[in-house]
């Protein structure tokens, strides 16, 4: 299995030329100069990087308003703006290359890729795991006149894009972002359906709550506990809690079971996103700052992070793409969602999409 290519590495030297946007015309010329100068003679540097530094300083202020964000003292204040500063870079250095997809500046900028993913990518899937997956039978293997492209949501199969904030429940989102979607198709009713209830209920010793878990299990846990509450009636809190048995035994929705679709072969899966919307996990390495266009290039495979297939189509400039529905806020990405290479030359497909997908059976 190839090994993750991640972008742990944040030791990108501050570009000169890329600071000046939030200024007025005025120091924006100044800037323009100072690089000019920089740049052909070496000299002003320290000036200008002064310059860029207070540039960079009063982009961290905005962007703490923007988002809300308190620190609780200097110190830490000081320590994630260093991190915002090398983030900023980084995002500002990949956008200037004109890529099928562009990053953003967003609620996550102010955290390392390690802390990023330590706080939600709570997906671990093990090698074993992965070899484990038994295919005893797939529904979908007979679908034909695959449609160009398919959306779900327009077929009012997906409900609005939720958030599980810092807390490892992306197994939940996704396990319930399929049923409501199997619900829905086989019943006609869009309802939201209770994540936080497959937490705190679901007693699987592989799965804990915001410490991570397995979406064919949150299947188990609703087809064994003969079906699963509304999101209104048991709503998300965020953290992991006791089971509310009364919310419990009421069941909105019923599922009788679920399948995986044959691994590592994106015409499979398609198969089975002709049909519904599809639960799949994927190495969320490269997700951080995503912010529109494709998903493409290197990707690692070490699944970590449990998400949603909802449709595919093609891009404007042509490429295929699978469209995915993330957990993380309507901030993040394409208002939620993320667009990721489909039809790839590797048989895991793009951040290992093809390697561990599964849907539930009405
Ligand atoms: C991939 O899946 C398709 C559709 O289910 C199937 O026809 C094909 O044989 C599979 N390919 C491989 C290499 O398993
Ligand atoms: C991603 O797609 C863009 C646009 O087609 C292309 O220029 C770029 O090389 C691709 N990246 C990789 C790593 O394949």
């Amino acid at each position: 299995m190839a090994t993750s290519t991640l972008f742990n590495n944040f030791n990108y030297t501050i570009k000169l030329n890329i600071m000046c946007l939030s200024l007025n015309r005025s120091i924006t010329l100044v800037i323009v100069v100072l690089v000019f100068i920089t740049s052909t003679c070496h000299v002003s540097s320290r000036r200008s990087r002064v310059l860029n530094e207070e540039t960079m300083l009063h982009k961290h202020e905005q962007w703490m308003a923007r988002y809300g964000r308190v620190y609780k003292d200097p110190n830490e204040q000081e320590a994630r703006f260093k991190i915002f500063k090398n983030n900023v870079a980084y995002i500002e250095e990949f956008n200037s290359q004109n890529q099928a997809y562009k990053l953003s500046v967003n609620k996550f900028a102010d955290q390392t890729n390690e802390e990023f993913k330590a706080a939600r990518n709570r997906l671990k899937v093990s090698s074993t795991r992965i070899l484990a997956v038994q295919i005893a039978s797939f529904r979908h293997e007979d679908v034909s006149d695959a449609p160009s492209s398919l959306d779900w949501r327009t077929k009012g199969a997906v409900t609005p894009v939720k958030d599980q904030g810092p807390c490892g429940s992306c197994w939940a989102f996704s396990t319930i972002a399929a049923t409501e979607g199997i619900h829905e198709i086989t019943t006609g009713k869009l309802i939201s359906l209770s994540e936080q209830e497959l937490m705190d209920c679901d007693t699987n010793s592989e799965d804990h709550g915001c410490e991570g878990g397995y979406m064919v299990n949150g299947f188990e846990f609703i087809v064994q506990n003969n079906g699963i509450n509304t999101e209104a009636a048991y709503p998300y809190t965020g953290s992991d809690g006791t089971c509310n048995t009364k919310e419990e035994a009421i069941h909105v929705a019923t599922i009788s079971g679920y399948e995986n679709v044959p691994a590592n072969n994106e015409s499979a899966l398609l198969k089975a996103v002709v049909m519904q919307p599809v639960s799949v996990a994927v190495d969320a390495s490269k997700f951080q700052f995503y912010g529109s266009g494709v998903l493409n290039g290197t990707c690692g495979t070490d699944l970590d992070h449990g998400v949603t297939v909802v449709g595919y189509g093609t891009s404007d400039d042509g490429m295929k793409y699978w469209l995915v529905k993330n957990s993380w806020g309507t901030d993040w990405g394409e208002a939620g969602y993320i667009r990721m290479q489909r039809d790839v030359e590797y048989k895991e497909g793009m951040c290992g999409i093809a390697m561990m997908a599964s849907y539930p059976t009405a």
